[in-house]
């Protein structure tokens, strides 16, 4: 089923200072190794159990390329072509129209400079927009302060908590819930 009469789940979103391009196997690269097994980038990412290698990166890029459900993007500064990061939205549900964003700014100079901001927008708008989404929703461990306000800058509300829901660093954190609704005025 498509998620949109009009589907572009592969096309380049463009923003003021950023654009979002398909991911290609040709970004499994020791860098982008480097940002899943740095301990101050995955602290709040699921991935950080597992070590990330160029092959296992290119694996998991082969599986979402071509995913229509499950748009998975390069996060690239309009300035240089530099790839700083990642974000994916998704697994679409047609049904609903609702997705789930993730992302991650690797390079750790362009943190707090409103690229992560700027990126959720733009991946939502393209959610609404190209996609025919209703509602977009993220997640974030209650101490990943930069994460949360950049959904809020983003036109994010906070929806709600899971209390004691995830393990970090020994200890159980909770999770907040904040979603972006295509009606929504921001
Ligand atoms: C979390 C993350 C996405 C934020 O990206 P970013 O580009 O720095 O975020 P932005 O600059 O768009 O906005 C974040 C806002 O929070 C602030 N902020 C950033 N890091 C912060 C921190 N550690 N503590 C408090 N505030 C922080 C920024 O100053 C900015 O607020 P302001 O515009 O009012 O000054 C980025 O640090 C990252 O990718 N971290 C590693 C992976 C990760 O945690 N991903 C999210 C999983 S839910």
């Amino acid at each position: 089923m498509s998620v949109s009469s009009t589907p572009r789940a592969g096309g380049v979103v463009r923003a003021a200072r950023l654009y979002l391009r398909p991911m290609r196997e040709t970004d499994a690269t020791e860098t982008y190794c480097g940002w899943l097994n740095d301990p101050e980038v995955n602290q709040y990412l699921e991935s950080r159990f597992e070590r990330a290698t160029v092959d296992s990166v290119r694996e998991f890029i082969r599986e979402k390329t071509g995913d229509e459900r499950e748009p998975f993007f390069a996060i690239v500064l309009n300035d240089g072509d530099r790839h700083i990061g990642n974000i994916k939205l998704g697994p679409i549900n047609p049904i609903h129209r609702f997705a789930e964003i993730g992302l991650l700014i690797g390079e750790k100079d362009c943190w707090g400079r409103g690229y992560a901001a700027e990126a959720i927008d733009a991946v939502t708008r393209h959610a609404f927009e190209s996609l025919g989404l209703h509602r977009v929703s993220a997640g974030c461990y209650a101490d990943n302060e930069g994460s949360a306000r950049a959904f809020e800058k983003a036109g994010f509300s906070r929806e709600g908590v899971r209390r004691s829901c995830c393990l970090s660093n020994g200890r159980y954190v909770d999770v907040i819930l904040l979603g972006r609704v295509h009606d929504d005025t921001i």
